[in-house]
């Protein structure tokens, strides 16, 4: 990896603390375009009190200077404006094992309470589901806000929409609206189907009603990137890999599927693979309405020169984005706590509970499509300086510029010069 992301925080400590290291000095940058990513993820019908309490913003401690990056390691600070309610609670001053308020000795199902006590050796299930809680993916959307920033330069948009909530499904329109997320934010929960949304929020208040949550799933599309992201010689260095992996690293993210996904095992190769044709013979076929790529290098090719009638693959081949739109699904379980309570075992007395309800979301899809965003925006970030390296945005520009002419030529060089034979 050359791009290394670290957060640090508790839900209801003083602050979050987000670090990337492997930014490219001279990109521009300034604190509103990651707030507005971290406006965004504090958005979507069903979530609960503490997303009124908050107005996320960064601090720029390192990295940035004059409004540019330097190179060096970024760090941001972003305030708990919540930590005044919680500073007796959450003090680093004490005694070690001292028993404090707002004691969880009742483990939530499926949350990481009970397992994190016996593995941390802790009596106080607060210890675990501080950092469990998905008060820090907030810091992970600061750090993909600066990988997407990097990704714009490069004409590379990242987006998403929901395609699915407490078993609704939605319809979205094809081709997508671009850019994709200033559609979807429009929506209350981030759909594209205005028939589904209101089905969806009678659902969400109806769940409310009855102490329950509700899962869901979210679409990241990305426009305009280059052929040849990843790479098939090495495990590790295969993009399918690395995204499914970071997206199943969100909070309660239960399942990924790239381009057609699961439905692609039930179904015959003929109506799986997506036929190659040479870009001449496609202009009409043109699957990619932003192709933002295109626009910003008008004579280079992203895509080679070739051309796919279809995009099941989800812009993926052999580890390798096909210079198609990337397509990734990601599922949402249901929230762990619920107001009207499951069954556990308190830990105080040994005897059966009802499960903690601390103040919570009844669904949080919306926001975990901004989540998900931001992690495929720091492995295509990674990706981008894996192929094309460079100290500095200028660097790393000419050698983006240089790969698309080569790359670009291919198609008419193969098309006007034919080999002699054909391969067996
Ligand atoms: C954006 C977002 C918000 C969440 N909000 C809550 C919440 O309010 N209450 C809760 O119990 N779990 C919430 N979760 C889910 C838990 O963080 C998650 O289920 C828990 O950490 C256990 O991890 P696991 O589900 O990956 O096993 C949220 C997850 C995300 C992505």
């Amino acid at each position: 990896m050359r791009l290394h992301f670290r957060t640090a925080g508790e839900s209801h400590g003083k602050a979050l603390v987000a670090l990337v290291e492997g930014i490219p000095a001279g990109l521009a940058i300034d604190a509103a375009a990651v707030d507005q990513d971290l406006g965004r993820r504090m958005q979507g019908y069903g979530r609960g009190a503490r997303m009124k309490i908050e107005q996320d913003r960064i601090e720029w401690l390192s990295g940035v200077r004059a409004g540019e990056t330097i190179g060096s390691p970024i760090a941001m600070l972003i305030h708990n404006r919540d930590w005044a309610n919680w500073e007796e609670v959450m003090s680093a001053e004490g005694t070690p094992g001292e028993l404090r308020r707002r004691r969880v000795t009742r483990p939530r199902p499926g949350h990481a309470d009970l397992v994190g006590v016996l593995k941390y050796d802790r009596v106080d299930a607060r210890d675990i589901l501080e950092r469990a809680s998905a008060r820090e993916t907030t810091a992970r959307v600061a750090c993909g806000a600066v990988a997407r920033k990097l990704l714009a330069e490069f004409g590379i948009d990242v987006g998403s929409h929901l395609v699915s909530l407490g078993g609704i499904r939605a319809t979205a329109p094809s081709p997508l609206p671009t850019p994709l997320n200033a559609a979807s934010d429009a929506s209350p929960v981030r759909t594209l189907d205005a028939t589904a949304e209101a089905e969806m929020i009678t659902r969400i208040d109806t769940a409310k009603k009855a102490g329950d949550t509700l899962g869901g799933e979210m679409e990241v599309v990305v426009h305009g990137l280059p052929v040849g992201l990843g790479s098939h010689v090495a495990w590790d260095r295969k993009l399918d890999g690395r995204l499914a992996g970071m997206l199943m690293s969100i909070p309660a993210v239960k399942g990924v599927e790239i381009g057609m996904g699961f439905e692609a095992a039930r179904r015959p190769g003929s109506e799986v693979h997506d036929p190659i044709v040479g870009a001449t013979h496609a202009s009409h076929l043109h699957t990619d309405p932003v192709d933002a790529t295109h626009a910003l290098h008008p004579h280079a090719d992203a895509r080679g020169g070739f051309r796919r009638l279809g995009n099941n693959a989800g812009g993926l081949e052999g580890g390798m984005t096909t210079g198609e739109p990337l397509v990734v699904r990601v599922a949402m379980k249901p929230i762990s706590t619920l107001m009207s309570p499951l069954k556990t075992v308190n830990l105080a007395t040994g005897t059966e509970a009802n499960a903690v309800s601390e103040r919570s979301d009844v669904t949080a899809v919306p926001a975990m499509g901004v989540i998900a965003e931001a992690m495929v925006a720091l492995v295509l970030a990674d990706a981008m300086l894996e192929k094309f390296g460079g100290d500095s945005v200028a660097e790393m520009r000419r050698n983006f510029e240089g790969y698309l002419a080569s790359t670009g030529a291919r198609w008419a060089e193969i098309r006007d010069t034919p080999a002699p034979e054909e391969e067996a």
